[in-house]
């Protein structure tokens, strides 16, 4: 397999990973997964419940680093990849400081970077703008709905300017409603800043509406069960016979 050396493109080869379990057994948890994202593209992880999608995305950020197989970044090898600040994870929980305001905790993610204090500032100001929220900029966490403190999420993870966006489950905890809107919201930004997104899920639906392709895990050890293209317009809605159907059929691999 050879991937071609272009900003945002992803390429996972022949990965397992195991984990020592409680009695000191080792455990495996991903079983020689291989997939391809192409730059600029949306790809879902789909698969149930303690399949192995938050491991293996660890593994694509670098977090962890599996027992075999390898991971490609623009081309590169992941341990030669030297540009990890254009590589955003935005986690299952939005993981937001209380006792700072939407503006202060976007204004984080650029504080490791020696960059001046109104330089940090007018960036976050951008990033909040992008995510619709600038009127929010004071707003303490406890003062916004789930929907809000989901997008200052989504904007500390744009404000670095990532080329590849990781998401684990990052809307899993909205209502429908909102989750939908968050959805439009994100597709809107990914066309606008021509990012490459991977994200974990377990909803069909979300996987359906969101990516170009999906990676569908099958558990105990995780492996690949199939590779989904999805080639439908967009937007896209479930209510659509075409979205329905590949709705349909990937529930049937899950
Ligand atoms: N650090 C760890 N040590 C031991 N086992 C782990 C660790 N992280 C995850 N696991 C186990 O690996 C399996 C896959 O976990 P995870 O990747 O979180 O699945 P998913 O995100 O699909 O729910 C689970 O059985 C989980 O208990
Ligand atoms: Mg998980």
């Amino acid at each position: 397999m050879h991937t071609t050396a272009v900003a945002g493109a992803i390429a996972v080869h022949g990965v397992s990973k195991w984990f020592s379990a409680s009695d000191g057994s080792a455990l495996q948890v991903l079983d020689n997964i291989s997939l391809e994202v192409p730059a600029h593209s949306v790809v879902a992880i789909l698969g149930a419940s303690g399949c192995g999608k938050s491991t293996l995305l660890n593994i694509i950020s670098g977090l962890v680093t599996p027992e075999r197989g390898e991971i490609h970044i623009n081309g590169v090898p992941a341990r030669e990849f030297d540009d990890w600040r254009s590589v955003s994870y935005m986690f299952q929980e939005d993981r937001l400081l209380p006792w700072r305001t939407a503006l202060r905790n976007v204004e984080f993610a650029l504080e490791a970077g020696g960059m001046l204090r109104s330089e940090r500032e007018s960036r976050a100001r951008e990033a909040l703008k992008l995510v619709g929220l600038e009127a929010f900029a004071d707003a303490f966490p406890y003062q916004l709905s789930g929907g809000m403190r989901s997008r200052v999420a989504l904007a500390r993870s744009l404000v670095l300017e990532p080329c590849i966006l990781l998401m684990d489950e990052p809307f899993s905890r909205l209502d429908a409603l909102t989750r939908a809107q968050m959805h439009e919201e994100l597709l809107r930004i990914q066309q606008l800043k021509n990012m490459t997104i991977v994200f974990v899920t377990h909803d069909v639906e979300e996987a359906v509406v969101l990516a170009d392709g999906v990676v569908v895990l099958a558990p105990r050890p995780g492996r690949v069960r199939e590779l989904v293209a999805i080639n439908l317009p967009r937007p896209r809605d479930t209510t659509q016979n075409a979205t329905a159907q590949q709705a349909h059929h990937l529930k049937s691999l899950i």
